[in-house]
């Protein structure tokens, strides 16, 4: 039995869907911990492509998806979700906590409000509530999946929330007023129908950890999107790093055995805030066009840039990542040079690790060691040793960097473009 975890090193769309959806094919249970429908995994299966945002990407595979406790759910999406995989013959099996968190309609249009009051200073967010919802948390005044299945626990509950979300959405000047007998029906309605589903996830997991099932964590968005440790304030909300597993899922941190950092062979990055190594030029353009780097929730851009090994230190030491993922090898294909971050320069001074000031990641200079680059790559490769040498180079020198083994790399979309060493 193992539990192992998939975390994302850069700032999300690191290629997670696939990985996950890779090593769910030993897994009994995959588990989402954090995040919300803001998360979106993309699953190439043949010629089928499933866009996942809340549903575990497991249970394509049939496997048991748990939404833990520290989601945060969007029950419209994830009943949307739900009706289009059982429309395509994928009925998923599927655990949600008790404990999760709901994404409410005021979430939303405040998500958008903050956004738009903060005008050029905004965060980006993907407007999908994530935000105020996990805000509401940790203030004490979130609705949580059980509440959805008690009409009158949540009419009382929206009795005490929604004159203070009023407040707040009238001084944005949003014409918006909460119908509360309108939110309190679609609401309750929304629990009838995912009550089937809700339980007490953690107890489930901690049992099938002692019957030593097969356990999947499947990590959300990134390290540098970490509300803890990422380009804060420039991040999401909830604990993307290893950490957020053991609290977003109820299970001890000593369960786990393996950590997979997946790192994509570039750097890209949603929303705003710095990015050191971004490429503003051809190349950047050429990774957009080539990575197809279009946001999976938000269809916005990505900004693209060369591998920032300083990014990805920093992810492997705060996780503990015991092996790496290397995805979108081939994006890489045909550039004649590649560099890679190592170090910044911050101020006249090298600086080998990720500073907390905003101002000074924004003012750190990437220092790169450059590469040849290779023309092309075989998609049926089966081991390292089948790539051009050059690519080789390139994978010796982020172990070397990182001092973490690549257990994986990902050289196309397809589950068999995939090579495990
Ligand atoms: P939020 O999570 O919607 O609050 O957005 C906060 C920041 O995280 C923004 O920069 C988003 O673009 C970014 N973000 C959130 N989810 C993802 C994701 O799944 N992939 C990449 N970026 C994300």
């Amino acid at each position: 039995m193992s539990v192992t975890l998939v975390i994302g090193t850069q700032w999300g769309d690191e290629g997670k869907g696939k990985v996950v959806d890779y090593y769910s094919k030993n897994a009994d249970y995959v588990v989402r911990f954090q995040g919300g429908n803001n998360a979106g995994h993309t699953i190439k299966v043949g010629e089928e492509i499933y866009k996942l945002h809340v549903v575990p990407s497991g249970v394509i595979q049939g496997k048991t998806g748990i939404i833990g406790n520290g989601v945060v759910i969007d029950p419209e999406i994830l009943l949307q979700e739900i009706n289009d995989l059982v429309q395509r013959g994928k009925k998923p099996k599927l655990l949600i906590s008790d404990r999760a968190n709901i994404i409410m309609p005021y979430h939303k249009i405040l998500d958008g409000a903050e956004e738009q009051y903060l005008g050029d200073k905004k965060i980006g967010t993907t407007k999908r509530g994530i935000g105020p919802c996990y805000s509401d948390k940790v203030a004490r005044n979130g609705i949580r999946a059980i509440d959805l299945t008690d009409k009158e626990t949540l009419r009382r509950l929206l009795l005490r929330i929604l004159p203070i979300k009023q407040k707040m959405i009238d001084l944005y000047g949003i014409k918006n007023k909460l119908d509360e007998k309108e939110i309190l029906d679609t609401y309750s309605t929304y629990g009838k129908r995912l009550n089937q589903y809700i339980t007490t996830t953690h107890i489930e997991l901690n049992k099938a950890i002692r019957k030593k099932k097969n356990i999947l964590l499947e990590g959300a968005q990134g390290t540098m999107l970490d509300v803890e440790f990422g380009t804060y304030p420039y991040t999401t909300s909830s604990h993307t790093i290893a950490g957020g597993s053991t609290i977003g899922a109820g299970i001890g941190p000593g369960v786990i055995n393996n950590i997979i950092g997946i790192v994509k062979a570039y750097t890209t990055r949603v929303g705003e805030g710095p990015l050191p190594t971004e490429l503003l030029d051809k190349t950047g353009e050429h990774l957009q066009k080539i990575g197809h780097e279009f946001g999976t929730t938000t269809s916005r851009p990505r900004r693209c840039g060369w591998l920032d090994l300083v990014v990805v230190r920093h992810s492997c030491l705060i996780s503990g990542v015991s092996s790496l993922a290397i995805t979108k090898l081939d994006v890489l294909n045909g550039l004649p040079e590649l560099k890679v971050c190592i170090a910044y320069s911050l101020k006249g001074k090298t600086i080998d690790y990720f500073p907390a000031r905003i101002n000074d990641v924004a003012a750190c200079k990437p220092i790169y060691k450059t590469f040849k680059g290779w023309a092309t790559m075989d998609a049926a490769s089966q081991k390292v040793s089948d790539l051009p040498k050059a690519a080789q180079e390139y994978l010796r020198f982020i172990e070397r960097q990182t001092d973490v083994p690549i257990g994986l790399v990902s050289i196309g979309p397809g589950r068999t473009e995939t090579i495990e060493v």
